[in-house]
């Protein structure tokens, strides 16, 4: 189960939020064992002010600090038969003692074994969907908060997953950002809409290679970045570091082989803390979690924990076996201890 256990290291905790003006059935929405995030709340009205300039932060060094805790994710994407995935949700129970207390996990099955997995999986795991739905052409904030279920052929909606009671859903992965066309402006908006519904979100940020050596990766994810922010409303910003984790996925390192190196992680991680801290708020840049994700693994895993500003793992294909995710998991004790927690 994913217990959000008490910030350990500091002094305002974004994590005893509570999201008051949640409607009435949102309230009464259980989301089972398996989320003890901060749901979204609902607010209508009022844009953020998220893309304006606010006074300049000192550099941002908190780790962890919305919820104290490491989190991990593993992103099964487009894999898995009825038996591949029985084994590997075998496997991962198995694995259950051994993973470390103080490591949220969550886990990312196809829509088509979503179900199974909720029914099957030790809710030590929390589920993820790998996507939701919101229509393109929605322009007025308002709408965002209309239902996105209908005749949408193919898609799933936000609404569904609150239904089933998925805790967490992954949106802008690279993937489909890049295979099916998915804009900065989309993304967006599906972030908006799943917290709107009380979805934590997992937003996947990250350059291409090309980028990268022309030297346009901060204007890249930064522009990524705004367009989440611009449509969470300043209100519900008090819930964005409980409710938002970012995953910093450098499209060149997917799949690859290829990590980045320690150095590149911590760089991206800490102007991703302080464009938060400059274009939100210090509160929020403080909250939010930066998992990096790209040919993470077992043997590499722990380099990259030891950094201050990685908060977790996303996970692609190391994470299909159950044993090797277990001890990415445990890359929580390293980063801890490399922190001074
Ligand atoms: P790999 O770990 O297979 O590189 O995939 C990373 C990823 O895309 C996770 O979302």
């Amino acid at each position: 189960m994913l217990t959000a256990a008490p910030p350990t290291t500091r002094t305002s905790s974004p994590t005893t939020t509570t999201t008051t003006t949640m409607s009435a059935r949102r309230r009464t929405m259980s989301m089972g064992s398996s989320c003890a995030f901060v749901r979204a709340t609902k607010s209508r009205g009022t844009r953020g002010s998220a893309g304006g300039r606010r006074s300049a932060p000192s550099t941002v060094r908190v780790v962890s600090e919305g919820t104290g805790r490491f989190i991990v994710g593993g992103n099964w994407k487009c894999n898995g038969t009825r038996a591949s995935v029985k084994e590997l949700v075998q496997t991962l129970n198995k694995n259950v003692p051994q993973i470390e207390k103080n490591c949220d996990v969550f886990c990312c099955p196809t829509f088509l074994h979503l179900p199974y997995v909720k029914e099957n999986l030790d809710s030590r795991f929390s589920v993820c969907a790998q996507n939701s739905w919101v229509e393109a052409d929605l322009v007025d904030p308002e709408h965002h908060y209309d239902s996105t279920t209908g005749a949408f052929t193919g898609e799933i909606s936000a609404e569904m997953l609150e239904d089933l009671e998925v805790p967490f859903v992954l949106l802008g992965h690279s993937e489909r950002r890049t295979l099916l066309g998915e804009t900065d402006e989309i993304v967006g908006k599906k972030v908006a809409h799943a917290r709107y519904h009380g979805l934590s979100v997992v937003v996947c940020i990250g350059e291409s290679l090309e980028e990268r050596e022309n030297g346009t990766t901060f204007d890249v994810i930064f522009k990524q970045l705004k367009a989440v922010a611009k449509e969470i409303d300043d209100r519900e910003h008090s819930s964005w570091g409980s409710s938002v984790v970012i995953a910093y996925e450098p499209i060149w390192a997917i799949g690859t082989g290829k990590v980045a190196t320690p150095e590149q992680v911590q760089e991206v991680h800490s102007k991703i803390r302080n464009w938060l801290a400059e274009n939100v708020s210090e509160d929020v840049a403080k909250a939010t979690r930066i998992q990096y994700g790209g040919s993470v693994n077992a043997s590499n895993c722990a380099d990259l924990a030891k950094l201050s500003d990685i908060d977790g793992f996303l996970v692609g294909g190391a994470s299909l076996n159950g044993d090797d995710f277990a001890a990415i998991c445990n890359a929580s004790s390293v980063h801890y201890k490399a922190v001074g927690r």
